[in-house]
């Protein structure tokens, strides 16, 4: 089908790699199952050569994520491609992507390469890359900035050596829509072989463009687009996916193409990713933001009231958005609960229900009406997908303008209780001393956040934090109506994770193989 679009994520990868967006092996296997119910065509699930970290993360989900191309990231390297296939041999459906840049600011200053080693780089890596793989995909890095004879040249190699997929990046975002359409345009005039393979745009939003340049590479002949869940990435971020599924879909009667995406299951992944690395959407971002269906001038209210055509032009429940307005309380029982939860598109299982029912009605106590925005906290309190090695008992802090904030912890580990005092420059950091001093862990606030779930002044507060810990930054989360226990779950959520690592590849590194093929291309 020639208006068909295949949508690659590459959450996992280009998104990951961005400063506070990195998760933990369990994090990135719970998104990678969250990224197949939204039927992406293609999940790029990391860049194995770049730690054992990466490694394991992609030949866990390439084992268990089936029904989708699991693509892992190789630079143009005898090393790197091996290693990536080593990762994906297992996947039911794997590709090896690799990549060299193009630009001849790469070559002379990265590369420190000729345009013809360049090319001839590129040949042996895509040759390599197909005896281990049929499904290869080649990448020009910076080819937004290229010489277009030159990209013509490297993608006719790469297609005669057995790419089967051409990717075009824009990687600083420096192009505009009909620069970066331009190409592809060429590149289908130009290149004899290009038949042979399927086009591929990568875009980068530096200058806010990277939605509109995949689009106009759509138009001019890409059928594959590059994309992440929020637009997370380097720097500025890459083209965002669900807004390029949701152009494609509700402007189909003038752009003329389809994807696979299961739309309603936009805002879960959304909310998922935002929910495993902290990193939250502005509230006016497009499609996912907390106001991107919310309506508050009247003359726009009053028009959506008579017809939501007026001033919507996608339904909030086309991308999976909650809108019932149905409000639970203290009054409400399990069987509501899970029946709510399944309305939102959660099915618990009975561990997971008993856990949300336990916060449910803890909340209810101290809060009258529950919304969804409220359930949808409660079950991503913490995400409890690692095992929690020190639990909260108690939090007391007290603070003030004229006083010195004070705060007494007391956690649990296994069966053993700790109890510990600080002082700080506000509660907050108070608390945060006293689970240093118990854990013995010090960790270095980056960065500490915390929001309204819902509405009125019993709101739950979301409290997001991303903590150094020994020179590697974890996020934590939690939710509660009391700042401070919020903000101390949310710190011990981190300290949590930072433990697991530890202790994970301490176990890793005892049992991982020696010895790995070495050499270039
Ligand atoms: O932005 C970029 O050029 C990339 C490539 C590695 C595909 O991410
Ligand atoms: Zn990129």
């Amino acid at each position: 089908m020639n208006d068909r679009i295949y949508i690659f994520d590459t959450t996992l990868r280009d998104g990951e790699q961005s400063p506070g967006c990195s998760m933990n092996l369990e994090e990135k296997l719970k998104m990678a199952r969250q990224l197949e119910a939204l039927r992406v065509d293609i999940l790029e699930a990391g860049f194995p050569i770049a730690s054992d970290g990466d490694f394991e993360s992609v030949r866990q989900i390439a084992k268990e994520v089936r029904t989708v191309t699991i693509a892992g990231l190789a630079r143009a390297m005898e090393l790197d491609i091996r290693r990536a296939w080593e990762a994906l041999q297992f996947a039911e459906k794997p590709r090896i992507h690799t990549f060299i840049a193009t630009s001849d600011i790469h070559l002379q200053y990265k590369l420190k390469r000729t345009r013809e080693q360049v090319l001839e780089q590129a040949a042996r890596a895509v040759r390599l890359a197909k005896s281990l793989c049929d499904d290869v995909e080649f990448s020009a890095e910076d080819a937004g900035r290229s010489d277009l004879d030159y990209l013509c040249q490297i993608v006719e190699i790469a297609i005669n050596e057995g790419a089967t997929t051409i990717n075009i990046p824009d990687t600083v975002g420096y192009c505009v829509p009909d620069e970066f359409g331009n190409i592809f345009r060429v590149l289908k005039e130009k290149v004899p072989n290009i038949h042979r393979a399927r086009l591929s745009s990568h875009c980068h939003n530096d200058l806010g463009l990277a939605v509109a340049n995949s689009l106009a590479a759509v138009q001019n002949g890409a059928r594959q687009v590059e994309c992440t869940i929020n637009g997370i990435g380097e720097r500025a971020g890459n083209a965002s996916l669900e807004e390029i599924v949701m152009a494609l879909k509700v402007r189909k009667n003038r752009l003329g193409f389809v994807t696979g995406i299961n739309t309603e299951g936009i805002y879960k992944a959304s909310h998922l990713l935002s929910n495993l690395t902290g990193m939250m959407v502005q509230a006016n971002k497009a499609v996912v933001g907390k106001n991107a269906f919310a309506h508050e001038a009247g003359i726009h209210q009053d028009g959506v009231l008579k017809q939501a055509l007026t001033y919507e032009i996608m339904t909030p429940q086309s991308v999976g958005v909650p809108t019932n307005n149905i409000v639970l309380g203290k009054h409400s029982g399990r069987h509501a609960l899970s029946k709510r939860y399944e309305a939102l598109g959660y099915n618990l299982g009975k561990e997971e229900l008993d856990r949300a029912y336990m916060l449910f009605t803890k909340l209810a106590d101290k809060k009258k009406s529950i919304y969804d925005e409220d359930l949808l906290a409660i079950i991503h309190d913490g995400i409890r997908i690692i095992p929690e090695c020190y639990h909260l008992k108690y939090v007391h802090a007290t603070g003030g303008n004229q006083a010195i904030a004070t705060a007494t912890v007391r956690l649990s580990k296994e069966e053993e209780f700790f109890v510990d005092s600080a002082t700080g420059d506000g509660p907050v950091e108070a608390t945060y001393g006293a689970i240093d001093r118990i854990t013995g862990l010090p960790g270095r606030l980056i960065d500490y956040s915390v929001h309204a779930v819902t509405r009125g002044k019993d709101a739950v507060g979301e409290v997001f934090v991303h903590v150094d810990f020994e020179g590697k930054s974890f996020s934590g989360k939690a939710a509660s109506s009391d700042i401070i226990d919020a903000s101390a779950r949310a710190y011990l959520n981190a300290v949590n994770k930072a433990i697991y690592e530890r202790e994970s590849s301490a176990g890793q590194r005892a049992t991982s193989a020696q010895g790995r093929p070495v050499g270039q291309v």
